[in-house]
């Protein structure tokens, strides 16, 4: 997939497009944020450089396939406020995993139901998938929120090789 074929969703509130490397400061900012990261096992920026190569590494993985990173922009003003993406991408079980983010600022809104809801009809309709997961650490509790309104199940059990973290899952 290239930048001519990388799906655009659009709905009232977001646009949801491919990251360029225009956006490295909205993206430094959002991957040096403590607030966000807080329950993100992740390796924050530290300079604008991790924010420019972060960004040419997502594009690279959406080129090779299996992986679709969207920015989330505000439709009437087009401001950056988050990102959504999934990967392990799997045609043979028809599933993949979804996560997410958005600027502190910008939460609280219902920016990220719109968003993700986008992300889900896509997967259910264009990938024709039939299974999304999520996995959110137990306190995160904006996160769960977010995935329970969209009727996302929660498993019973941690899970095993990570028990700070709760598997969600959205079936068809
Ligand atoms: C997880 C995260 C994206 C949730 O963001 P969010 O803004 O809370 O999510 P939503 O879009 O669902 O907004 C919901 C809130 O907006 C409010 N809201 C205001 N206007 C609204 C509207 N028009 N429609 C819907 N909700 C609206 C809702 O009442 C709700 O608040 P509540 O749960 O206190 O009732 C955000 O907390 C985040 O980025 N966290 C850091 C990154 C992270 O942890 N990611 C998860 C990785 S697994």
């Amino acid at each position: 997939m290239n930048t001519a074929t990388f799906p655009i969703l659009i709905t009232k509130k977001v646009t949801l497009r491919q990251l360029s490397i225009a956006d490295y400061q909205d993206v430094f900012d959002l991957r040096s944020d403590l607030e966000i990261n807080k329950f993100l096992d992740r390796q924050p920026c530290k300079t604008i450089e991790d924010a420019k190569k972060f960004i040419n590494k997502v594009n690279e993985n959406i080129e090779k396939g299996g992986t679709y990173y969207w920015a989330i922009s505000l439709t009437d003003t087009k401001q950056l406020v988050g990102t959504i993406c999934l990967f392990d991408l799997s045609s043979e079980n028809k599933s993949c995993e979804i996560g997410y983010e958005l600027m502190v600022k910008f939460q609280g809104q219902g920016i990220m139901q719109e968003a993700a809801k986008a992300v889900i009809d896509f997967v259910f309709q264009t990938l024709k998938f039939n299974k999304i997961v999520a996995f959110t650490h137990n306190d995160n509790l904006n996160s769960t929120n977010l995935l329970l309104k969209l009727n996302f199940l929660k498993a019973i059990e941690s899970d095993k090789e990570f028990p700070n973290l709760t598997v969600f899952t959205l079936t068809q």
